[in-house]
C-alpha cells in the first residue's frame, strides 16, 4: 500500500466485480442505441475503459473536460468547460460517464449543458457517490459504490494530480491534504 493513504477502501478485485455488473446492466439498457459515452476528464478515464469494456454492444466514445476543484481537496463551486466535445449528439443516447459525485457542481452543470443540445437522453454513471456531501441534487442514473465522507485517491481519482494510477481506491491521509486546503 502507498504510505500515503489511510486504507484501502474498494480492492481491485471489488472494483473488478462491480464494473462488471454495471457493464451487463449498460449491456441490456443501451441495447440497439448505439449510446455516446461521454467520459469526463481525467477523473474517469481508468473506470471508463474497464466500464466500457464490460458493455457488449456498439458504443461511441468521446471526452469533456470540466474543472471545479482547483488542486485542493475541496469544492469551489465554481465549474468550467475546458474541453468540449467533439460529437454532435442531437437525438443521440448520451451516458456520462464519471468517477465520483460530490457536492453535485460538475454533473448538474454538465447535464444540463448538454441536454439544451437536444439529445434523446442523457443519464449519468458514476462508479462512486459521496451522497453526505450534495449540495445540488442530483443523482447518477447507475452508481458504482456509494461512500462516506472521506477523500479518496486511485482508480482515476487524484489528489493534486498524484495517485491516479494506483489499481485501488484509497483513503488519503489527512496529514497529506490538511495544511495545503
Ligand atoms: P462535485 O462537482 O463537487 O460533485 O465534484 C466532482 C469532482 O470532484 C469529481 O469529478 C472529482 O474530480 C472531484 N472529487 C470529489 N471528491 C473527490 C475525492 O474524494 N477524491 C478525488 N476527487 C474528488
Ligand atoms: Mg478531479
Amino acid at each position: 500500500m502507498h504510505q500515503d493513504v489511510e486504507r484501502v477502501l474498494l480492492s481491485e478485485e471489488q472494483l473488478k466485480k462491480r464494473v462488471k455488473e454495471l457493464g451487463e446492466v449498460l449491456t441490456k439498457d443501451y441495447a440497439g442505441k448505439n449510446p455516446l459515452a461521454v467520459g469526463i476528464l481525467k477523473g474517469s478515464v481508468i473506470f471508463y475503459a474497464d466500464l466500457l469494456r464490460e458493455i457488449k454492444e456498439p458504443v461511441a466514445m468521446d471526452f469533456m473536460s470540466i474543472s471545479s476543484y482547483g488542486a485542493g481537496a475541496k469544492s469551489s463551486g465554481e465549474v468550467k468547460l475546458i474541453k468540449d466535445l467533439d460529437s454532435k449528439i442531437e437525438g443521440r443516447h448520451v451516458l456520462i460517464i464519471e468517477d465520483i459525485i460530490d457536492s453535485g457542481y460538475t454533473l448538474n452543470y454538465l447535464k444540463e449543458l448538454l441536454r439544451a443540445r437536444k439529445p434523446a437522453s442523457v443519464k449519468i454513471c458514476a462508479l462512486l457517490d459521496k451522497y453526505e456531501r450534495r449540495v445540488v441534487p442530483i443523482d447518477a442514473d447507475y452508481t458504482g459504490f456509494k461512500i462516506e465522507d472521506e477523500f479518496v485517491i486511485g482508480y482515476g481519482l487524484d489528489y493534486a494530480g498524484r495517485f491516479r494510477n494506483l489499481p485501488y481506491i484509497g483513503i488519503l491521509k489527512r496529514s497529506v491534504y490538511e495544511n495545503n486546503d
